[in-house]
């Protein structure tokens, strides 16, 4: 049976197992060791929306691991002339060894995973970013040994990120808190399901409204753009929305001052996150951008190897 990486949900079981190999493939790379199980595999990346992080790290992942990766664009390709995602998916499955999309919809993303017989890895659509929030954890674990016990302030739109964010938190036993204005919660679903593994791993969740008490003594900050891909049109409302919710300087100070700052990246500078908290010596924006590739590999790995 094939498996898909569509949600966090799809590896809740084996999330520290994959977290571990990926530590482990980091260590081999920065030793210097060549690590190639994924000789003659390739990968399938289907991006309908640009890309800098994502693209590259899959990439360059799938050649440090010995095997190809070809960047699709739909535009590019017959999808882009009105050929079903349904279709593309199975003709791609007889070239490739697994398929990753970066997708508006989740519904299609679905649509695309049903229909492939190999592995489909979600590379973000309007529900969830799965991948971003395997490096995230490992950037944590990094910087903080553990999980149990932490503050982790996410402030801003409860959007993708956030969705999987709530979920691998509570995977991982970490207390997690959200500073959203009203309407722009996590998705209720998956706040339920989050909520659920929560209470099993006895760790908390909440949304709050307040920021500044959300904040008080956090172990992580993390926020990401008002504006997501595909939002454009929304943009004006949702600038102004977030504008009080923005991660500065004043903010920062009621967090720990051994605190984390993380966002996904891109940032938006001077919007959701000021120059002053992205450049400070608590960021990890470009350790948790490089743990992309890292934790890739090890999902990678854990797909295709043998
Ligand atoms: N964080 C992230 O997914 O970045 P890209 O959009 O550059 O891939
Ligand atoms: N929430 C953002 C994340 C970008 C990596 C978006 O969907 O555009």
């Amino acid at each position: 049976m094939k498996r898909d990486v569509i949600s966090m949900l799809d590896v809740k079981d084996d999330l520290f197992e994959i977290l571990d190999l990926a530590a482990e493939i980091k260590r081999k790379q920065k030793a210097g060791e060549i690590y190639e199980p994924l000789k003659n595999k390739t990968l399938g990346m289907i991006f309908e929306k640009p890309s800098t992080r994502t693209r590259i790290s899959f990439e360059v992942g799938m050649t440090q691991l010995g095997g190809h990766a070809i960047y699709l664009s739909p535009k590019d390709m017959q999808m882009g002339r009105g050929e079903t995602v349904a279709d593309t998916a199975r003709v791609l499955s007889r070239y490739v060894d697994a398929i990753m999309y970066r997708a508006f919809s989740h519904d299609i993303m679905l649509e695309l995973a049903k229909n492939a017989t190999v592995p489909v890895i979600n590379g973000l659509d309007d529900v969830e970013h799965p991948t971003q929030i395997l490096a995230d954890l490992l950037t944590i674990r990094e910087h903080k040994g553990d999980f149990k016990g932490l503050k982790f302030v996410y402030v801003g739109d409860g959007n993708n990120v956030a969705n999987s964010l709530a979920l691998g938190a509570a995977m991982v036993g970490m207390d997690f808190y959200i500073a959203c204005p009203e309407g722009y919660e996590p998705n209720a679903y998956i706040w339920q399901k989050a909520r659920e593994i929560a209470a099993e791993n006895g760790s908390k969740m909440e949304i709050l409204r307040n920021h500044v008490k959300a904040v008080k003594d956090a172990d992580v900050i993390y926020t990401d753009v008002a504006v997501s891909m595909g939002q454009e049109a929304e943009a004006e409302v949702r600038e102004r929305i977030f504008r009080a919710y923005q991660v500065n300087e004043e903010l920062v100070s009621h967090a720990k001052d051994d605190y984390i700052f993380m966002h996904c990246l891109p940032a938006h500078r001077g919007h959701e996150v000021t120059d002053g908290v992205v450049d400070s010596p608590n960021s990890v924006v470009f350790d948790e951008a490089e743990n992309r590739l890292h934790a890739q590999k090890g999902l990678l790995v854990k797909l295709l190897g043998e």
